[in-house]
């Protein structure tokens, strides 16, 4: 049997504590207990899926321009923070498997690029987590790449992702055959809540830093956090 789903969600890798989607900060993570990390994963020009939150390299890195309009090795060469690189999806997979943690991989395409980041997305992961204890979760906020990922790749899961849930939501969760809701944990109702359990549907937030407000989300009934500030939730990060 699988093991339950994770309750902490280390977001973009090691949140705000290492440069985020990078390798550094998904080992920061296994180093400070976290058994779940998330990440983006986004199209270079050649297609090569890489790990990179935004469209636009300043933010994140020395680089300048679209994502989708960089090479591969362009994108590979640029400094991601501290030194570290922008890693290829596939170092990101092979060390979530090496280090036994649970992957959330969002997919994150650029504009006009759904098809085919879901198309590459879905294809390396299957390969990826094939004969794996426990598969990756697919989310993302492009629900034309979760309809894709449902049909190349039904075996992983797939969580639908929202900023706040629209009323109809089981209707999509449903078509998709989806495991978990994702949404943001500052624009979450009760009455969203209330429903998911009603549909035995695992709710979790982002992002959630403060230990207050994550005690209050959890009476209220969510399940699982994406988290920023990895050390302040050290202490039961494993759940
Ligand atoms: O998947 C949860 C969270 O990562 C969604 O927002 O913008 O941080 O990718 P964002
Ligand atoms: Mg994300």
């Amino acid at each position: 049997m699988a093991p339950p789903l994770p309750r902490w969600i280390a977001h973009r890798g090691g949140g705000t504590l290492a440069p985020e989607n990078t390798l550094a900060g998904i080992r920061l993570a296994a180093r400070l207990g976290f058994r779940a990390v998330e990440f983006d994963v986004m199209l270079s020009a050649d297609g090569a899926p890489v790990l990179i939150h935004d469209e636009t390299l300043e933010r994140t890195t020395n680089g300048h321009g679209p994502v989708s309009a960089t090479p591969e090795a362009a994108l590979l060469a640029l400094d991601a923070g501290g030194g570290e690189r922008i890693p290829r999806f596939i170092e990101a997979a092979r060390l979530c498997r090496q280090l036994g943690l649970f992957a959330n991989i969002e997919i994150k395409p650029a504009t006009g690029l759904t098809a085919a980041t879901a198309e590459t997305v879905s294809r390396l992961a299957t390969e990826l987590w094939q004969d794996a204890p426990e598969q990756a979760l697919i989310s993302s906020f492009d629900l034309e790449a979760l309809t894709i990922a449902h049909r190349l790749a039904p075996q992983l899961r797939r969580g639908v992702l929202y900023e706040a849930v629209p009323d109809d939501w089981p209707d999509f969760f449903r078509a998709i055959a989806a495991t978990t809701l994702h949404c943001d944990a500052t624009l979450i109702d009760d009455a969203t809540l209330r429903q998911a359990a009603a549909l035995a549907v695992p709710v979790f937030c982002y992002t959630v830093d403060d230990p207050a407000a994550a005690a209050d989300l959890r009476r209220r009934g969510v399940s699982g956090f994406f988290t920023d500030r990895l050390d302040r939730f050290s202490g039961e990060a494993g759940l």
